[in-house]
């Protein structure tokens, strides 16, 4: 069952840094579990939230997007939106799926309209995050995904502030 969202958890200081306390660390070893772990973190998400997959060419970054979506309840195949920059998909909440692989830089991300008004009320997954590194807001979940080929995969998950750390409890 879905666990409530809440927003901020008034028990926890909203300027907490990131910490070993707001790392959690899961293995995968088949896409399946990877999509499942992205469920688990879809279902968490509310309106504004941030979630930036780190990991090479091959990593699982869209894998564990295409879970993400399906923890919104979204039920169009997602795609790697490599060619158009950001895909959107309707759902429990707006999902905007973002590929900045073919950027140069963050001039051209910004340029290509990566921060659009309306992500305010949805979930923004943004793969090759590297590309806008500088204008990214500490307020965000990373995901980190070693691994390649049909070896397992290891991915760290770090909330960037408390408000984050309801991805963690689900992580697990
Ligand atoms: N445990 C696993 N988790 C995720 N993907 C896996 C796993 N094991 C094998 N794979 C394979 O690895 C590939 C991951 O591809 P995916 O498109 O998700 O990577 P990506 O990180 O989005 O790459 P790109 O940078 O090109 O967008 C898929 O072919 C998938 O079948
Ligand atoms: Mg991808």
């Amino acid at each position: 069952m879905a666990r409530p969202v809440r927003r901020r958890d008034p028990d926890m200081p909203a300027d907490m840094p990131t910490a070993a306390g707001l790392t959690a660390r899961v293995r995968t070893t088949s896409v399946a579990a990877t999509a499942a772990l992205g469920e688990r973190l879809g279902r968490v998400a509310a309106a504004g939230d941030l979630i930036c997959l780190w990991g090479e060419l091959g990593a699982g970054k869209t894998q564990l997007a295409k879970g993400i979506a399906r923890g919104l309840d979204i039920s169009a195949t997602v795609t790697s939106p490599t060619f158009i920059l950001m895909n959107e998909y309707a759902g429990r909440l707006p999902f905007f799926h973002v590929d900045l692989y073919r950027l140069a830089d963050a001039g051209d991300a910004l340029a290509g309209g990566v921060i659009d008004d309306r992500q305010a009320d949805g979930l923004t997954v943004v793969e090759w995050p590297e590309r806008m590194a500088g204008y990214l807001p500490a307020g965000r979940l990373d995901v980190r995904i070693e691994g390649s080929a049909e070896e397992a995969r290891d991915l760290e998950i770090v909330a960037g502030d408390a408000t984050y750390a309801r991805y963690l409890e689900a992580a697990r």
